[in-house]
């Protein structure tokens, strides 16, 4: 089932997730129905608050669904190591035609727990590392926004703003 993604400035949006404590069938349901939502929407990552969940659940494929070796599920993720920095662009399904240079770390590790339950780690580089980075902030109610210079993020304000008015947004 394809969700309804939120957009900024839902207020799920800017809250944190709740940790999952059960792994059960309804949970594998919701995974796949984010799965759906992000394949639809053309995305690399969702975070359930993005679909108005306010939970630690996250799905990543940078194949966007073309090789099933690269789909990811990470319930209460966190990063447990940074190293050094990147500079790139970045989109989010909950910020429609805004596209931003965010700097990240470089490469991360995290630590994760799959739909079932079982922990496990994983190191990403470059474009995983701005995934897991970007996806693991919409858990903590943390926006790509704020991560931009102020400048940037007031430019990108005025532009919502402006698209809010003319019933783009
Ligand atoms: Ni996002």
């Amino acid at each position: 089932m394809i969700l309804k993604i939120v957009k900024y400035p839902e207020p799920v949006l800017s809250q944190p997730g709740e940790p999952v404590t059960e792994f059960d069938d309804k949970l594998r349901q919701f995974v796949a129905d984010m799965f759906e939502t992000m394949y639809a929407a053309q995305g690399i990552g969702l975070a359930a608050p993005q679909v108005a969940v306010s939970k630690r659940v996250t799905v990543i494929d940078l194949s966007m669904g073309k090789d099933p070796a690269q789909k990811l599920v990470l319930v209460n993720p966190e990063i447990i190591a940074r190293d050094g920095k990147q500079y790139e662009e970045e989109g989010c399904l909950s910020f429609p035609e805004i596209r931003e240079k965010i700097q990240r770390a470089f490469k991360v590790s995290i630590r994760a727990q799959d739909e079932r339950g079982k922990w496990f780690e994983m190191d990403g580089e470059e474009l995983l590392s701005r995934a897991f980075q970007h996806e693991i902030d919409h858990l903590d109610g943390v926006l790509f926004l704020t991560r931009m210079s102020p400048l940037k993020r007031d430019l990108n304000l005025r532009k919502i703003r402006k698209m809010q008015r003319e019933g783009t947004w």
